[in-house]
Parts: C-alpha cells; sequence; structure tokens
C-alpha cells in the first residue's frame, strides 16, 4: 500500500511537472490514528520522512523546479492527524533530507480548529522562510473544518492576516481553500468565489487605512512597538553579564504604573476594520 501511493505520488509529480506547477501541496490526511495503539507515532514519522526523502530526491534527479508545501490540520478525517499544526510541521521539516524543497501552505481554518492565532503562525512561517503557498478561507472556533469563504468567520484574524501578507511583501500563490455552502445555485457559488477576492482585496485596503493613519502611528509609539526591533544585548553575554546596573536601572514602581495603550490600538484598528475611519 505504501509502496503503491508512493508510486502514485511520484506519478503526480510527474503530471504537475508538465503542467508547470512550482509548488506541490501534500495534506497528509490519511495519517492518522483513532486510538493509542494503533499508531506508533515515532515509526510513522520515520516512513513520513523517508517518504519526502525519496520525493525529494526524485524531484532533484528529474530536475523538476517544483517545491513541496505540507499542509498541516489537527484532525478530520483522522481522529487525529500527525503534523497537526505549523509548529509541528516546521519542525518535522528540519529533520529532512532535503529541506530547502520543503515548507508549509497553511490554511486558516485548520490553526483555528486547534484553537490558534493563524497570523501568528503565518508569521512564524514567514520568519523560516517557509511560507511556499496559503490555503485562505474562514472558520468560526474549534469545531469541524467548515471552509467557508475569506473573511466569514473569524474577521478579526482575517484582517491581521491580511495586514500580515501585505506588509511582509509575501509574493507566493494566495489561494482560496473554500466551499460554497450546498445551499447555493450556480450563481451562488461564483458569488462565493468572488466575495473571498473582494474581502481579502477589502481587507487589504482596510490595512492601509490603518497603518496610514497618523493617530495609530502615535498609537504604536505609545504601545512602544519600536522598542522590540532594538536588541537586548547588542553588547554581548560579557556585556550584559558585567552591566551591574541592569538590576539598579530597572524601576519596578515605574514599570507597574507605566500604561501600554494597547487597548487604544486595538480599538484603532477595529474602527478602520468597521469602516469607521
Ligand atoms: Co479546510
Ligand atoms: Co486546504
Amino acid at each position: 500500500m505504501r509502496r503503491y501511493a508512493l508510486r502514485k505520488t511520484i506519478r503526480n509529480i510527474d503530471l504537475a511537472a508538465e503542467l508547470g506547477a512550482s509548488v506541490y501541496v501534500a495534506w497528509g490526511g490519511r495519517e492518522g490514528a483513532e486510538s493509542g495503539a494503533a499508531k506508533d507515532v515515532r515509526t510513522a514519522l520515520d516512513r513520513l520522512k523517508e517518504a519526502f526523502d525519496l520525493l525529494g530526491e526524485y524531484v532533484e534527479q528529474q530536475g523538476y523546479d517544483l517545491r513541496f508545501a505540507i499542509e498541516p490540520k489537527p484532525n478530520e478525517p483522522r481522529g487525529d492527524i500527525l503534523l497537526p499544526t505549523v509548529g509541528h510541521a516546521l519542525a518535522f521539516i528540519n529533520e529532512l533530507e532535503h529541506p530547502d524543497r520543503v515548507g508549509l501552505n497553511p490554511e486558516v481554518g485548520h490553526e483555528q480548529m486547534a484553537g490558534l492565532n493563524f497570523p501568528h503562525g503565518i508569521a512564524q512561517a514567514l520568519w523560516h522562510g517557509k511560507l511556499f503557498h496559503i490555503d485562505l478561507n474562514g472558520q468560526s472556533g474549534i469545531k469541524y473544518d467548515q471552509d467557508l469563504r475569506f473573511g466569514a468567520g473569524d474577521l478579526r484574524q482575517a484582517f491581521w492576516l491580511v495586514d500580515l501578507l501585505e506588509s511582509a511583501g509575501y509574493e507566493g500563490p494566495k489561494h482560496f481553500d473554500f466551499k460554497p455552502p450546498r445551499t447555493e445555485d450556480f450563481d451562488g457559488v461564483w458569488a462565493s468565489a468572488a466575495a473571498c477576492m473582494r474581502n481579502y482585496l477589502l481587507l487589504a485596503e482596510r490595512s492601509r487605512a490603518f497603518r496610514a493613519d497618523p493617530e495609530v502611528q502615535a498609537a504604536l509609539a505609545a504601545s512602544r512597538l519600536p522598542e522590540l526591533a532594538v536588541r537586548t544585548a547588542e553588547d554581548g553575554l560579557a556585556g550584559l553579564l558585567a552591566d551591574r546596573t541592569a538590576f539598579e536601572e530597572f524601576d519596578v514602581e515605574a514599570a507597574a504604573a507605566r500604561g501600554m495603550a494597547f487597548e487604544q490600538l486595538d480599538q484603532l484598528a477595529l474602527e478602520h476594520l468597521l469602516g469607521a475611519r
């Protein structure tokens, strides 16, 4: 069965290369378990690694300009799927023979099914240089995979996601992995597809307005965001250890009394999102 699955995947890769695809999305929906003894997870990870190593070797051998993008998902159809989140997949990729060829295709709803903050997951994937592809859709909290149109479900996370993708200069594919509800006729199907794209563009416009607002820039400064970009120990470990003022100069009373102005900042974002600014 495993040899058959790998040979079939190799046939799909040939087809993908023939069609000029540059990213091969791999969602391991089959790889998981419902009962504890049904799978030795460490051994199963060995086999997953073996598969990606062989596929990477094949792609190099053929000279294909093709990279793999793992799509994490916590459950459904399996009770618990392997590589359930962005973080699990990132760690797995580090163990592969051809890690440069493998990145991520995170899906909005899949991380939210695990109760996670999707924009944070995307920020980390970008930080590792591993955002090869993205599945945009909508999800309302921890439940089955809803695959709503983009902008439905958690609108605030959608806003921060677009704000991140646009400000980070992400230039990879922006793919909508959503399912129009079965209540729709063909017009409704096309209306929901158009709405995904329209909602992305509306959120990008809202993000630009938010970033350009002088009140927002003042609130960012009041929240001391620029300070995070300053290294904690420019003088290195030796300098840090030699710094006898580190304890004396930190004013605990003043730190306890100061506000961070995050609420003003967040309210400004909400007002831009609501179109009130
Ligand atoms: Co989904
Ligand atoms: Co997907």
